[in-house]
């Protein structure tokens, strides 16, 4: 039990630093990009609604991640989840399936978007 417990915690651990470490190497990639191309003009250009979108689910996932999650919503869900188990996991599961949606939505209209594929 204890060694489950310290596993649980060293793993939970090591995901969030995932976590964090990815969303960083994100904007690192998206910025060295949009230097590279010399395309910041683009951000204001109706064309790359797109990059707009990428970098608004960007800013989403950074809020919540390194600043919402550690500072909030761990306290309050830790909370509910003791308080009403079953409904902490069937919100959280949205949550995650809406973040999926969109973050599944703004890969692809970056792909396509940057095949010069859409209107
Ligand atoms: C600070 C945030 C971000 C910046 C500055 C950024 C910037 C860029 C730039 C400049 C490109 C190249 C566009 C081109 O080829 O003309 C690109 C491509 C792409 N980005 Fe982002 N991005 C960011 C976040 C994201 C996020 C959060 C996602 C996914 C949810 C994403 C998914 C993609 C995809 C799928 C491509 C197309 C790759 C390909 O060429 O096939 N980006 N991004």
């Amino acid at each position: 039990m204890f060694i489950g417990n310290l596993l649980s915690s060293a793993w939970r651990s090591r995901r969030r630093r995932c976590r964090r470490v990815s969303i960083l190497l994100v904007a690192i990639s998206g910025l060295y990009m949009i230097m590279k191309l010399d395309g910041w003009d683009r951000f204001v250009d109706a064309l790359f609604w797109w990059l707009d979108l990428m970098v608004v689910v960007w800013v989403l996932f950074a809020l919540m991640v390194y600043i919402l999650e550690p500072l909030v919503m761990h306290r309050l869900f830790h909370d509910f989840a003791l308080q009403e188990k079953h409904r902490a996991f069937a919100l959280a599961t949205r949550l995650h399936v809406i973040a999926l949606c969109v973050s599944a939505f703004t890969i692809a209209a970056g792909v396509l978007g940057s095949l010069g594929s859409l209107p």
